[in-house]
């Protein structure tokens, strides 16, 4: 019999279906609305070409150069099937039934998921009304029994805003005395430039997860990777399997590092083009949005339903979401400044 928890549970069902069925604009998941760098195609190529398909996986350097580029010692670094197999792994180590676990409201759908699995009671403070972390409900929280681990991303998604590394301290400091571990979800880094990273000597309950979905536009080959102490990685690594992360994600992981530049440009052309373009757009009409750090914005319309049908006809995908009060929203991704270009277009003649 299946445990009782689990039938309670429901599928975490993103809208996934219909999105190839049209020349939709798709600005709902967060994923780049461009291909990534040429190298990674042509390395995936030659991998078929090696005529390997039919031996198990084998990673070589991949975590050294992972962690090369994150910035941390060798030995700090576990490559994972996508950012999600992190927060798996991590709430695999962590949680039981009967534990508890703080996940402030809204976070990422995957963060309840994996807690729920396990079977630990979810604590969700609120984001403030301003979408800020409600950092002093957490340390009050983290003096109740049972509670193993806390679970937020930063920036945060769906709001895109971040929290200064020094409050996160805050959170680590008291955890780190009562033994309660960190996930410090950095899902959108590349964007945002904020790491928790050079606390992970300091802090031994420190989880930094990452992933090579978003800017680095590898989200189809499920890449993804944890930071943290290397005796806390040695434990980690006894739960994700040997062969989890499969060749076509290895061989991207490693094609996408050697052209970081290409990464970069993308960067660039979102946060310093695109993304203040759509915002002085929305200023303009006067559409409320958070204010973000992550290569998406949570807009709020006193109609959200309506708007997401309406961009849906001229062929743009966009995301309902909650926003940190509860009330209905509007999570749109920040593509390449021809993508945003369309996006106000349609926008403006909807609010017309
Ligand atoms: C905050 C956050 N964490 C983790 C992930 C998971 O990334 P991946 O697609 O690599 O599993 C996402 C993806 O949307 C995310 O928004």
């Amino acid at each position: 019999m299946v445990k009782e928890r689990i039938k309670k549970m429901s599928h975490y069902k993103p809208p996934l279906e219909g999105r190839g069925e049209r020349d939709y604009l798709l600005l709902d998941f967060n994923e780049r609305t461009t291909p990534p760098s040429p190298k990674v195609k042509e390395a995936l190529r030659k991998f078929i070409d090696l005529d390997r398909l039919q031996v198990y996986p084998e990673y070589g350097d991949l975590e050294v150069k992972i962690a090369q580029y994150a910035g941390v010692k060798s030995g700090e670094a576990m490559v994972t099937n996508g950012g999600d197999q992190g927060i798996d792994v991590i709430c695999r180590a962590y949680l039981d039934e009967g534990d508890k676990v703080i996940i402030p409201f809204p976070e990422f759908a995957m963060h309840y998921q994996s807690a729920g699995i396990q079977g630990a009671e979810t604590l969700e403070p609120r984001y403030k009304e301003e979408g800020n972390l409600p950092v002093d409900e957490i340390l009050d929280l983290l003096d109740e029994e049972k509670v193993k681990l806390v679970i937020f991303s930063n920036p945060n998604n769906p709001t895109g805003i971040a929290t200064p590394i020094s409050e996160i301290e805050k959170i680590l400091a008291k955890a780190k005395e009562k033994g309660i571990a960190v996930l410090h979800d950095e899902a959108y880094f590349e964007f945002s430039k904020i790491t928790a990273k050079d606390l992970i000597e300091k802090y031994d309950n420190l989880y930094i997860v990452r992933t090579f979905a978003k800017a680095f536009g590898l989200v189809s080959a499920r890449a993804g990777y944890v930071l943290s102490r290397e005796e806390n990685i040695q434990e980690l690594l006894k739960i994700r399997g040997p062969y989890d992360v499969n060749m076509f994600a290895k061989t991207a992981i490693m094609a996408a590092l050697e052209d970081i530049e290409y990464m970069e440009k993308y960067v660039k052309e979102i946060m310093e083009q695109s993304k203040p373009k759509l915002e002085a757009f929305l200023q303009e009409k006067g559409v409320f949005f958070y204010s973000s750090k992550a290569n998406f914005l949570l807009l709020k319309f006193p109609d959200s339903e309506k708007i997401i049908e309406n961009l849906k006809e001229k062929s743009i995908l966009v995301r309902p979401k909650l926003a940190p009060n509860g009330e209905k929203a509007v999570r749109v991704s920040i593509g390449a400044l021809k993508d945003t270009e369309r996006l106000i277009k349609a926008l403006d003649e909807i609010q017309k």
